[in-house]
């Protein structure tokens, strides 16, 4: 299989945690398309969804998908995303698509996180993948600075504004042996809108996708992970 088809299978296998009648949380990429033309099959099951990206409010709304404003809405039973990486405690780096911003809002409102991802994506320790913080365009030489303070190089990604209208900054050379603190840390340097550890509010599913089909596993209290 190909890794696309992977992060299909993915995808798909997520329909299964959608709670009827009620708004979905819906995450941005290449493996969130793939659940948003699968969403688009049981269209008549759902009240509509939240998006986390101009680019999935589009993908929604060309499946006629009713796209609901965050500040409208008090319930979002489950959201679903993609992850650039996930470790087995299910924090993850997202952000490779420059959405991490909303996700991490919708993500805060939602009950259950639940993570699609093939299974190149699940890692021992987070950082091979570089990680994306949002800045305010004029604080980025500030923030790029107190990057390297911390031991990243830092490097503004080019050509690029977020839906808010903001610079990513990817930082790689990190070993990430404390995603809760740094998530925290990186958080605190002012003119950091939010940064893609996504360890505060981690997935509590996820679905791991390989050639010999989808693995479920969900992260309990103690932050244990469980195949089921
Ligand atoms: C978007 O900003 C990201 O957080 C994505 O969720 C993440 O990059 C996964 O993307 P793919 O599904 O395209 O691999």
């Amino acid at each position: 299989m190909t890794q696309d088809e992977l992060k299909k299978a993915a995808a798909i296998a997520a329909l299964d945690y959608i709670v009827d009648d009620t708004i979905v949380g819906v995450g941005t990429g290449s493996t969130v398309n793939h659940f948003i033309d699968g969403l688009a099959t049981i269209r008549s099951r759902i009240r509509g969804a939240v998006s986390s990206s101009e680019a999935s409010s589009a993908r929604l709304a060309a499946h006629g998908i009713p796209v609901f404003d965050l500040n409208g809405i008090e319930e979002i039973p489950v959201y679903v995303d993609g992850a650039d990486e996930i470790d087995a405690r299910f924090c993850m780096i997202k952000g490779g698509g420059g959405a991490l911003t909303r996700e991490k809002i919708v993500a805060a409102v939602s009950h259950r996180f639940v993570c699609i991802c093939d299974a190149t994506k699940l890692v021992g320790t987070l950082g091979r993948f570089p990680l994306p913080v949002e800045v305010v365009p004029m604080a980025g030489s500030h923030v790029s600075r107190a990057l390297t303070r911390l031991g990243g190089q830092p490097r503004v990604r080019e050509n690029f504004v977020t839906d808010n209208g903001n610079l990513i900054i990817d930082v790689s050379g990190l070993v990430i042996t404390d995603p809760l603190a740094l998530e925290a840390q990186i958080n605190q340097i002012v003119g950091v809108v939010t940064n893609g550890l996504f360890a505060a509010r981690g997935a509590d599913v996820l679905l791991l996708a390989d050639s010999g089909g989808v693995e479920r596993r969900v992260r309990d209290a103690n932050m244990t992970a469980t195949r089921t």
